[in-house]
């Protein structure tokens, strides 16, 4: 990225959004020289829609059920994101599979947060798969995102510790909160230009 130039990214999000309020307060305080152009959801009654009002930030619904195939839904979406030059995507809670097409348009420019260190438990229960096979460390993982699920270029991990008798709400109150750290963290580096990819390897200047 350009130095001085603020970037747009654009936040998508299927639920609570707590991730997304982080990046709001980080925006907002000036830590992510970047602006929040756009917050998609494809849930109607996401909470995330509701923080994104709230901090007069411009929102989308779209219905997946509206659209014929996963590419229609998602070529709708980039044609929305390219009307707000949006450089950066940003992943938060999005419940669904982002089609090649997608990432072919946005190619290391789409970064996910995954509750789980990467390459461990992959998939939507991140934190309870964690709690129930016995790990000792677990924590949130920020990476882009490629064809393949919980997959691409690791940018930040934070370990954290699992304790004996954790439940899963406990763990994932931990796990949230090192969330609302790394994320905005990691979209500073990004948006500062300080990320390469390098292989398989993020390299933070
Ligand atoms: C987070 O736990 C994140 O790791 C996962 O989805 C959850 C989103 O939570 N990808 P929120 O909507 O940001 O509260």
């Amino acid at each position: 990225m350009e130095e001085g130039v603020i970037v747009n990214i654009a936040v998508l999000c299927s639920g609570s959004g707590t991730n997304l309020q982080a990046i709001i307060d980080s925006v907002k305080s000036g830590h992510i020289p970047a602006n929040i152009a756009l917050v998609v959801s494809d849930n109607k009654d996401a909470f995330a829609l509701k923080r994104a009002q709230k901090a007069a930030i411009e929102t989308l619904v779209l219905n997946r059920k509206d659209f014929k195939t996963r590419e229609d839904f998602d070529k709708e979406i980039i044609k929305n994101l390219k009307k707000k030059n949006v450089e950066l995507v940003v992943l938060a809670g999005f419940m669904r599979l982002i089609s090649p097409y997608f990432i072919k348009e946005y190619r290391n420019r789409i970064v996910n947060i995954h509750p789980a260190l990467l390459p461990a438990f992959k998939g939507t229960h991140g934190i309870k798969d964690a709690l129930e096979y016995g790990a000792k460390v677990t924590g949130p993982t920020v990476h882009f995102v490629d064809e393949q699920l919980d997959n691409g270029p690791i940018i930040l991990q934070k370990a954290i510790e699992i304790k004996d008798g954790d439940t899963e709400s406990a763990l994932l109150e931990r796990v949230h909160k090192e969330e609302h750290k790394i994320y905005p963290e990691a979209i500073k580096l990004f948006v500062e230009g300080r990320l390469t990819i390098e292989g398989r390897r993020v390299v933070v200047k």
